[in-house]
């Protein structure tokens, strides 16, 4: 008999069919989310769990799906949604997708520095109402982006690839790490400079955050560090809302202490601040980093395969977060 796996939300044809050679598969039958009730009765008797980053993964969940689950393989990188502690207390691995997204996400950062520095959402909305006048020198200013500094918070995957093409833009790079520094004060991949958060704040042109959503990292950008930055700086977000205090970011803005911002996460999506909406200097977009056709086949193909790794090969999946459990 085919192990049983739950599936949470359509993916692409190609990630479907590999799943259904290997699994018997549950699919989550709406174009929707799963209500909470429809999830855990969902999870009931399955093996493994394919879960999107909108599921909560908690003791309550793996508990739902009972004894016999042996593994979540999320379909993102970042696993906030997932209590990792609770799935290892339970002998549950947990997987994720990383390296497939890393180049689409910081592809989708320097469209977000382009788009708020160079204006590019704004002019498009006033083409769009009819109101181009005609050209004026002054008009429709915007900041450069080139050679400019960029601060990134946090270097990992995603950080190191955004600092690859800011480099193409001849900016400086400076971070402030997710840890410590390394020898020498200098990665060694990007070569960007590693310094203290506040140094990173007060220096750079563009913050960009690139740092997973933890206890530690939970409102990392408060009032405090939004009041260090240069008033001409621009954030950029495609981590994590809850990074950043979002209603301190609204107050930064109004206050003119920040020149935009770039988001692609909330800190209550599908929610956006009202703060944010309808402001010219800020762009919106509705959590897309990773969404390109071929990016998220990757996904679910790394996903399935972590599934088949365990669950039908009976090896340690490649992505697994907790190989403690499988010890
Ligand atoms: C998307 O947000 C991801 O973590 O993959």
């Amino acid at each position: 008999m085919k192990p049983k796996v739950l599936l949470t939300r359509r993916l692409p044809a190609k990630v479907v069919d590999l799943l259904k050679e290997n699994f018997e598969l549950s699919v989550n039958p709406y174009d929707r989310a799963l209500t909470r009730e429809e999830f855990l009765s969902a999870a009931r008797g399955m093996d493994g769990l394919l879960p999107l980053l909108t599921e909560r993964i908690d003791g309550e969940a793996l508990d739902a799906a009972g004894p016999g689950l042996k593994i979540v393989a999320n379909h993102a990188v970042g696993f906030n949604n997932i209590d990792v502690p609770a799935a290892t207390a339970r002998g549950v691995a947990v997987t994720n997708t990383p390296d497939v997204l890393t180049d689409t996400t910081a592809d989708l950062a320097l469209a977000l520095m382009l788009a708020v520095a160079r204006r590019v959402p704004e002019g498009d909305r006033i083409c769009r109402g009819g109101s181009f006048p005609e050209w004026n020198p002054q008009f429709m200013l915007g900041a450069d982006v080139h050679h400019k500094t960029l601060g990134l918070i946090g270097l990992g995957r995603v950080g190191r690839a955004v600092a690859k093409r800011a480099a193409g833009f001849g900016m400086k790079l400076i971070y402030a790490p997710h840890g410590e520094c390394p020898q020498g004060g200098v990665d060694p991949v990007s070569g960007a400079k590693c310094l203290s958060l506040d140094e990173v704040l007060a220096q750079a042109d563009f913050l960009s955050l690139h740092v997973p959503l933890t206890e530690e990292t939970h409102h990392l950008l408060g009032a405090a560090e939004l009041a260090k930055t240069k008033p001409s700086a621009f954030l950029i977000n495609t981590a994590r809302g809850p990074v950043v205090d979002e209603q301190a970011l609204v107050e930064a803005l109004d206050a003119n202490r920040l020149a935009g911002a770039g988001l692609d996460v909330f800190e209550n999506e599908p929610q956006i601040h009202p703060g944010l909406v309808g402001r010219d200097n800020v762009v919106l977009l509705p959590h897309v980093g990773s969404a390109t056709a071929e990016t998220r086949i990757a996904m679910g193909i790394k996903a399935a395969t972590n599934l088949i790794a365990l669950l039908i090969k009976g090896e340690e999946p490649p992505d697994c977060l907790n190989p403690q459990v499988l010890a």
